[in-house]
């Protein structure tokens, strides 16, 4: 069951939202806090437009904080196996931050994540040219793409915990993308630790969609990332060429440093993976059927004890080691974001599927609902 109390102060609304699964009554669990969700102002565009920040708290104290510029994540703290709350992505404290250049920090990403080959498409025979963002392909959408739109964002209330819903209208041929497209993307943080991300869109004409999150997590909270250890559900990969375009096979990882089916350290192979700069930036292909929750991932931390897994419905992720992190952005708290410094899982359907008739379709034609859900489960261990 859920209640909320507005309180309306001068720039700043407050929701309480009761967990539905502490301190009801007659469960003798009186000294549990309640779930909150705020909304307050983060920044200010060129031309006046807010930019609203949202912060999720569960009754175990992990916060989660979204912003409207691009519907991003731009923090959350998770403790450690000792009780101790660290922010586990990486990101800004100021919106000047995210206006200037940044490798997708946190953020939205759509219509289309990840490469699209020469940026150029065919549907229903008409072909379709986007802008060159990552020479010689398109990366993430375009120019802009999602990830640097406003999004509209408002708290709800669910069952699962307190929400932050944000709606984007992407005008028909943005990006050079056919179709007016209608995104939403929920975020809920739940009392146990889970970070879930609903996505929707429809379209009214026959258009491509491939939405998903683009946080860069560190679960120590800062350092290198090459000391975690990751399993991914994955017998198989797509492996790219040179531009990071795929080349359409789709590949057994057994025998290659791409096989992380038995738990390894990130670092364990990495120098193996070829490529300037080298290192993981590849799509896996997630066993099991797409289209249902499943486990994709889980990455743990011997230091903190942190651990993350992630569940999707999409049929693949995009595992990044983040190999161009180079130390130009300054992070939260003056952090500077090293390469390796923290790594990403962008659950998807797989790179530049639009070209490719063997991968799982990415197109949306109107009267269908694109759905897709991810989430990130905190533990320790
Ligand atoms: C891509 C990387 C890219 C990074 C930041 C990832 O999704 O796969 O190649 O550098 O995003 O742009």
């Amino acid at each position: 069951m859920i209640t909320h109390k507005v309180i309306l102060g001068m720039a700043l609304s407050i929701v309480f939202v009761s967990s539905p699964s502490f301190g009801s009554p007659g469960t003798g669990r009186h000294n549990v806090k309640k779930a909150t969700a705020a909304k307050s102002v983060f920044g200010k565009m060129a031309d006046g437009t807010t930019i609203d920040l949202f912060s999720l708290t569960n009754a175990g104290g992990t916060t989660a904080k979204l912003i409207s510029y691009g519907a991003s994540l731009e923090s959350l703290s998770v403790p450690d196996r000792n009780g101790n709350f660290n922010d586990v992505v990486l990101g800004f404290d100021d919106l000047k931050e995210y206006l200037g250049e940044h490798p997708y920090f946190g953020a939205t990403i759509g219509r289309v994540a990840n490469r699209i080959a020469k940026g150029k498409f065919t549907l229903g025979g008409k072909e379709y040219s986007l802008a060159i963002n990552n020479a010689p392909n398109t990366l993430h959408g375009g120019k802009e793409g999602f990830s640097r739109k406003v999004w509209k964002g408002e708290i709800i209330g669910g069952s699962a915990g307190a929400s932050v819903r944000f709606t984007y209208v992407s005008p028909d041929g943005e990006e050079g993308y056919p179709g007016t497209l209608k995104a939403t993307v929920v975020y809920t943080l739940t009392d146990q630790n889970a970070l879930q991300i609903k996505y929707t869109a429809s379209v009214d004409k026959t258009t491509i969609v491939n939405l998903t999150n683009h946080s860069y997590f560190n679960l120590a909270g800062s350092g290198s990332i090459l000391n975690h250890v990751l399993y991914l559900n994955a017998d198989k990969y797509t492996p790219v060429d040179s531009t990071l375009i795929p080349t359409g096979e789709i590949a057994p990882v057994r025998g290659t440093p791409f096989d992380f089916t038995a738990a390894t350290a990130i670092g364990a192979r990495i120098s193996q993976v070829a490529g300037d700069p080298g290192g993981y930036d590849h799509n896996f292909v997630l066993n099991g059927p797409a289209g249902r929750l499943k486990l994709a991932a889980r990455v743990s931390e011997p230091t903190s004890g942190r651990q993350v897994e992630m569940w999707t419905t999409e049929p693949g992720v995009q595992f990044y080691s983040g190999n161009f992190l180079d130390g130009t952005n300054k992070g939260k708290q003056g952090a500077i974001y090293a390469k390796h410094g923290g790594f990403c899982l962008e659950a998807q359907h797989f790179p530049d599927s639009v070209n490719h008739a063997n991968f799982p379709s990415t197109i949306l034609r109107p009267g269908s609902l694109y759905r897709q859900q991810t989430v990130y489960k905190f533990s320790t261990k």
